[in-house]
């Protein structure tokens, strides 16, 4: 096992421990590819919901939020592309039985040659030490050239089978290369075949008068359904954007990466309104402002990446990926697609309606371009989840599991710990929560030593532990230990609310 693939299992159980992330149905074996969000996991989803909507909704004079239905006319599926084009290229393994995308063997296999040249980076910086230019090897080095010749034409062959939808080609992409089942071993592959990704629902007491519907595969219908409506009621003038969060379901063929890839899952989308012509524009902006809402959380720069579509979907006329260094490669974290008029437009011919926008600075009517910004809110959790864990080596010699995960989205702000259950400390640490609690999530924990307690609260991500004691009783005052630095410092309970807003509040992070 790789590291980190051994890395990637520890978060997954380490979730599942401190009540971050449970197998759906666990007790009847599991539901594949659908998860529950434990106690510290709904917390956390929450948090990320709210940064999200903040920056998005709350801190846009023209952008405004939309709750709409999971369930839609089937209409809309058929006018949005959906019920045509909504497919995955999928192949079996004869021997294995085995069902893949087509297109994610091929990605992985030029995962594999991007491992390969890592490697070599790593080799070479190591050879040449602190003189060592990395962009000046990758765009020198003949090993590395030839190696980024073959991603290339790969990725070529690829988009143009995809995109012409000759799936042929794409089989024989995949002879070419060699690609073997990770189970059987064999390249003894099926034809390449279309798949839809759309659950198929009823609904209607009766089967006879009952209607097929399909599970929402994305949110942003419910936004383009809902155009006029939210253009006229809130009165919004071009450009202007739709916020909404809410689930999705895909029913996807390679389900896996724990909650990488769901057939349940929610997004948050939005959907920006502008004028013919402009949209270029405004997906740069877009472009721009997203990147740097990942970077306001401070993860690490380098740990994201643009990643420029070259096969386009059916509705867009540009689309990047905002892609996230995960425990197993760089992978789509966010969307960003410049989508033209093409939904708004085929909402008004199915359902004979218009959908138009007079601009009064032009005197005239139009449909207005669309730019889109979708990320999976379950995709950003696992982002902060697995580059918060670190196994960290004590100067004690013990070592400690701790999720340095931001402040601002941690699910706890502050543990409340008195140091014993008796000479009155309970008492004046229910006093202090009842204090912090309506600003910060916090936790009451007065069982076990006050070391391991430490523990839990690192392991669980918690920015601060407070300690009562007995001098806490004579000049109120307290320890707070800090989880990231684990320095202890004595403070006068009334600077508690003051420094752990410092740390944990939102205007810190988008202000
Ligand atoms: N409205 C545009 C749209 O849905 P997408 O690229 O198909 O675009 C947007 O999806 C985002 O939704 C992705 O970047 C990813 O974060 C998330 N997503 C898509 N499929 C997912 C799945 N099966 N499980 C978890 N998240 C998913």
């Amino acid at each position: 096992m790789s590291n980190y693939e051994d890395i990637f299992k520890k978060v997954v159980s380490h979730a599942k421990e401190y009540g971050y992330v449970f197998q759906s149905s666990e007790i009847y074996d599991g539901l594949a590819a659908a998860y529950d969000y434990g106690p510290n996991g709904v917390e956390l989803k929450n948090n990320i919901k709210n940064y999200w909507w903040k920056s998005m909704v709350n801190m846009h004079e023209n952008i405004v939020g939309l709750d709409s239905s999971i369930f839609m006319h089937p209409t809309t599926w058929k006018a949005s592309g959906h019920i045509d084009a909504f497919n995955d290229p999928l192949v079996d393994n004869k021997d294995s039985k085995k069902r893949y995308r087509a297109d994610v063997l091929i990605e992985d296999h030029i995962a594999k040659i991007e491992a390969k040249i890592d490697k070599d980076v790593l080799k070479a910086k190591k050879r040449f030490g602190d003189g060592f230019n990395k962009e000046e090897f990758l765009t020198t080095n003949g090993r590395i050239l030839d190696r980024q010749k073959q991603i290339d034409t790969i990725n070529e062959k690829m988009n143009t089978s995809l995109s012409s939808g000759n799936l042929e080609k794409v089989k024989s992409l995949i002879e070419e290369l060699d690609i073997k089942c990770p189970v059987s071993g064999s390249n003894n592959w099926t034809d390449v075949r279309q798949f839809n990704l759309m659950f198929k629902t009823q609904m209607g007491a009766t089967a006879d008068g009952s209607a097929d519907l399909y599970l929402r595969p994305e949110t942003a219908q419910g936004i383009f359904v809902n155009f006029l409506n939210v253009q006229k009621t809130a009165r919004m003038k071009i450009p202007f954007g739709i916020a909404q969060i809410g689930k999705a379901f895909r029913n996807e063929i390679v389900a896996r990466q724990f909650i990488f890839r769901m057939r349940e899952f929610e997004q948050m989308e939005m959907q920006f309104f502008v004028r013919p012509g402009e949209e270029m524009k405004w997906y740069d902006y877009w472009k721009d402002f997203r990147m740097k809402w990942h970077n306001s959380l401070a993860m690490g720069e380098d740990n994201y990446r643009f990643h420029d579509h070259e096969n386009l979907a059916h509705y867009a006329n540009a689309a990047t990926d905002i892609e996230f260094k995960f425990p197993f490669g760089f992978k789509e974290l966010e969307g960003i697609h410049s989508r033209t008029d093409f939904d708004l437009k085929a909402h008004q011919e199915h359902s004979g309606k218009k959908l138009q926008y007079f601009d009064p600075e032009l005197g005239e009517s139009y449909v207005p371009y669309v730019v889109e910004t979708s990320i999976g809110l379950d995709r950003m959790f696992l982002t902060v989840l697995s580059n918060s864990f670190h196994e960290e080596e004590l100067e004690n010699g013990e070592s400690r599991v701790v999720l340095k995960i931001p402040a601002v989205l941690a699910p706890l702000k502050a543990a409340i710990l008195p140091l014993t259950k008796k000479d009155g400390m309970p008492e004046k640490a229910r006093e202090i929560m009842k204090m912090l609690q309506i600003d910060f999530n916090c936790q009451y924990e007065e069982k076990d030593s006050i070391g391991k307690r430490y523990r839990r609260q690192d392991a669980i991500g918690t920015p601060f532990c407070i300690t009562v004691d007995h001098q806490t009783l004579e000049e109120n005052t307290v320890t707070l230990r800090d989880r990231d630095t684990m320095k202890q410092e004595r403070i006068s309970v009334d600077k508690l609310q003051t420094i752990i807003a410092e740390k944990v509040n939102i205007s810190n992070y988008l202000g």
